[in-house]
């Protein structure tokens, strides 16, 4: 699958627009969407960005398009790129940095899906401070869940397209023409940090800094639980009959 809002200004941060603004939407959401590595977050991004025309904002994606940039060696953007490719979490302080020089994209007019961000109580807190400071309310905090062993299986089998970023798995999206993109004809690759030593790091992460999130989404009354397995468009389904069923039509 790919991408298929313009995340320009995300991605890029500073002053930089996106060239393609996103088609008018009836209603702005604020999501959030909270799950361990492979639970298929950003697979459940882009079929929600078709529906609900909200913007897909991974944390994750802005520091690999980052690689493609000269960083400065000492640098923070440096050491989280070391920090990531190990499967450790990047800390709060270039997190939030890299959030609130995008604040602009959080009053995007089709709305936003916070995507592996926040993911620790401090980003949590962080996040809820910059939202109040900006006048703005999340609708909901969908946490998709899954056993490790089919999290293994996914990141295991996932392969990426480094052009497009399309996202195939070998066995359950597996791309027509064996390695090779559907979209674009390029070369699919492993993401470095899908190996096994650094997704037993990711998952340990997950379990210990952001699992915790939930009671405190759920604190809020925002939170809305989805058990992940299955066929994507059947998870996609339960996440709109979830959003439905909090009395706010989708
Ligand atoms: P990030 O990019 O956010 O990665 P992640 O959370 O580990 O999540 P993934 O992208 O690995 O998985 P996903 O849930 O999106 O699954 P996908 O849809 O691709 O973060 C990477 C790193 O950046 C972190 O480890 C950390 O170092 C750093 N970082 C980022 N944000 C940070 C923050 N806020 N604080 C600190 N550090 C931060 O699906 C996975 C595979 O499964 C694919 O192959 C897909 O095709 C397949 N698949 C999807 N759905 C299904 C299904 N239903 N059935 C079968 N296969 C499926």
């Amino acid at each position: 699958m790919s991408v298929t809002t313009d995340r320009t200004a995300w991605i890029e941060g500073g002053c930089t627009v996106c060239p393609h603004p996103p088609a008018k939407v009836h209603r702005a959401w604020h999501l959030v969407l909270l799950g361990p590595p492979g639970v298929g977050k950003g697979t459940q991004a882009e079929l929600l960005a078709q529906t609900l025309g909200a913007c897909p904002l991974s944390t994750g994606e802005v520091f690999r398009a980052a690689r493609h940039h000269p960083v400065a060696p000492g640098s923070a953007m440096a050491a989280a790129q070391a920090q990531m490719q190990r499967g450790e979490l990047v800390t709060d302080e270039t997190v939030l940095d890299l959030v609130r020089e995008r604040t602009r994209c959080l009053h995007c007019s089709g709305g936003f899906m916070l995507d592996g961000f926040p993911r620790t109580l401090a980003q949590a807190t962080a996040l809820d401070a910059l939202l109040a400071r900006e006048s703005l309310t999340l609708d909901a905090v969908i946490s998709y869940d899954l056993p490790a062993a089919q999290l293994i299986a996914r990141l295991s089998g996932r392969r990426v397209c480094p052009k497009c970023k399309a996202v195939f798995h070998v066995t359950a999206h597996p791309p027509r023409a064996a390695g090779v993109c559907d979209q674009c004809g390029t070369a699919l690759v492993q993401r470095p940090d899908d190996n096994a030593t650094a997704v037993a790091v990711r998952l340990d992460a997950y379990a210990a800094a952001t699992a915790p999130l939930a009671q405190h989404y759920r604190a809020q009354g925002l939170l809305v639980p989805i058990v992940a397995d299955g066929e994507p468009a059947r998870i996609f389904s339960r996440t709109l009959e979830a959003l439905a069923a909090r009395s706010v039509p989708v």
